[in-house]
């Protein structure tokens, strides 16, 4: 059996624990401030790397569970591949043996993507698991979080080599080295009709283009689209993880998924392009010249969901969307008659509506889209979804017929369901008291607002700071964003990140609804000008921050 070894050390204080999914019940930790967040900032890598600092998260961590959450029971361990997960790996292993944990399913070379780490242990029936991971964060040494318990459980047994697939025994404790794609795979093919997306694939008039950011999707994107599905090697690009992820930011968005927005806006640009963050959980969709917003592609794909993918043939249960994304899938769940809710930012809220049954599909603005497939967002899944639409509108098209192409799906889409135009102008790295006070001088003025009050054109409905009830167990989360929701349905929402690592970020959504299809080929950023003007001076961000302009704009 695995001999124990206690020992005592770090004066530093843990902030929180972050469990990334109530329901799935894996726990991510970061090596970047972002999921965890630390008393101390700024602390490097030297000092991270230091003797037992990640020993002594990972033994807190089991020292908040309860014992049977654990004691002999399966856990599975999975990363993004960045930079210290190898050794990061090796300390959790022995961390978890010495715990008493029976065994732990391992991703080979430690990778992992967080839906990948959700089937498994869904599929495995296993008690939790550990995402290594800073999710859309790049990979480097600014590792800035701590923690203080008094005792580390480890087992003394040697390094597990990670880079082949089997099982090794020390007494009661196993691990079993997993290939990372097999059941993840094999779930994907229960949810989508492979056929009718390989039939999309190899015609030769439809050309993909996916990029894995040298990120951990590197790791399925091959087997999937290529080995399983058809698509040529070439296709992919960016498709090893590497450990600094190329030097890249790995967040699919438009600033920062860069080679992929060169390749879909030139000349000769492929069909559908489509992009996944570090862990593999966010999404991008691009068609040829154009960007569906994270708003229309959960809209879009809930309309097409039951015609296009086997897993809603019965059709979705519910939908759902987080406050600050835009109105788009409201109209769809109203035109549909399906149970609708709205929650705070952040998957958990998801998560317990889909394990009472009511709600299919969701998503969120910040490019998370998924289903109840998992409890988590799903960069594959959303792209195989997309491929499934596409595929099964040009089902019937002989060759040499015009396809039906990503922009007409989202064109045609507005025209029954009318547009939301939507845009979201982020302030990173603001300096934390401004921002703080901005969100406070705006609370003021909320608790002064009337209905009915003008604001240029627009006349106010209500303003509000968003509070959420869950309706499966009555937990309230309050202060989730302040809004500005106008008689015509337009909104300005302010919110803080909660996913930053440095000074305060400030988020504005902002989204206006526009029926007339006249009207919707024009340019989102022209569209919301007015209203964008009116969010900059309504919170006089400018003055409070001293920022001009925005960092990102998506
Ligand atoms: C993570 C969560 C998402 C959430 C996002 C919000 O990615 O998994 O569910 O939408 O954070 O980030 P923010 O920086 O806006 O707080
Ligand atoms: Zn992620």
């Amino acid at each position: 059996a695995p001999r124990v070894t206690s020992f005592s050390r770090s004066p530093l204080l843990p902030r929180k624990l972050l469990p990334c999914c109530i329901s799935c019940r894996s726990f991510r930790f970061s090596v970047k401030a972002s999921s965890v967040q630390t008393a101390s900032e700024g602390l490097q890598v030297k000092v991270f790397q230091q003797e037992n600092y990640l020993a002594n998260w990972i033994q807190a961590l089991f020292n908040s569970l309860p014992l049977e959450d654990y004691k002999d029971g399966v856990l599975v361990l999975g990363g993004d591949g960045r930079y210290f997960n190898r050794e990061a790996a090796q300390i959790i292993i022995k961390i978890a043996a010495g715990n008493g944990v029976g065994k732990i399913l391992v991703g080979r070379d430690g990778l992992m993507s967080t839906p990948a780490v959700s089937a498994v242990i869904r599929k495995q029936k296993a008690n939790g698991g550990f995402i290594m991971s800073a999710s859309h964060n790049p990979g480097g040494p600014e590792y800035d979080w701590g923690i203080k318990i008094s005792e580390i459980k480890t087992a003394d047994i040697p390094d597990v080599d990670l880079s082949s697939v089997g099982t090794v025994r020390y007494g009661n404790f196993t691990v079993e080295v997993v290939d990372p794609v097999s059941d993840y795979l094999e779930l994907m093919e229960e949810v989508f009709d492979f056929q009718l997306i390989k039939d999309l694939i190899s015609r030769a008039d439809f050309r993909f283009s996916f990029d894995a950011m040298h990120a951990v999707t590197g790791a399925y994107a091959k087997p999937i689209f290529v080995d399983r599905l058809g698509a040529s090697l070439d296709s992919i690009s960016n498709g090893v993880p590497l450990e600094d992820f190329g030097h890249g930011h790995p967040d699919p968005n438009l600033t920062y998924a860069k080679d992929l927005v060169n390749i879909m806006y030139a000349k000769d640009a492929p069909d559908f392009g489509a992009a996944s963050d570090g862990d593999g959980d966010r999404n991008m969709i691009l068609g040829r010249g154009f960007f569906i917003t994270p708003s229309d592609s959960v809209a879009i794909i809930a309309a097409n969901a039951q015609a296009a993918i086997p897993y809603f043939k019965d059709g979705p249960k519910g939908l759902a969307r987080s406050m600050p994304t835009s109105g788009a899938l409201d109209r769809v769940a109203s035109k549909l008659n399906l149970p609708f809710f709205e929650v705070p930012t952040g998957w958990k809220f998801f998560g317990n509506l889909m394990d009472a049954g009511r709600l299919s599909i969701c998503g969120e603005e910040s490019f998370g889209t998924g289903s109840d497939h998992i409890r988590e967002k799903d960069g594959i899944w959303a792209v195989l979804a997309w491929l499934s639409i596409i595929a099964y509108q040009n089902k019937d098209k002989k060759v040499g017929e015009k396809l039906v192409s990503v922009a007409d799906i989202a064109k045609e889409h507005w025209a029954s369901y009318g547009r939301n135009f939507f845009s979201r102008y982020d302030y990173e790295e603001c300096e934390s008291s401004g921002a703080n006070k901005m969100m406070e001088y705006l609370r003021d003025i909320i608790s002064k607002t009337k209905q009915g009050e003008k604001y240029g054109n627009y006349t106010l409905d209500f303003a509000d700071d968003f509070s959420y009830t869950d309706p499966v167990d009555g937990s309230v989360a309050s202060k989730q964003g302040l809004r500005f929701v106008f008689t015509d349905g337009s909104r300005i929402i302010y919110r803080l990140s909660g996913t930053g690592s440095a000074g305060a970020t400030i988020r504005i959504y902002i989204e206006q609804f526009e029926p007339d299809v006249a009207k919707h080929d024009v340019d989102a950023q022209t569209a919301l000008k007015p209203l964008i003007d009116l969010a900059l001076s309504i919170s006089k961000l400018e003055e409070f921050t001293g920022r001009e302009k925005p960092t990102v704009i998506t």
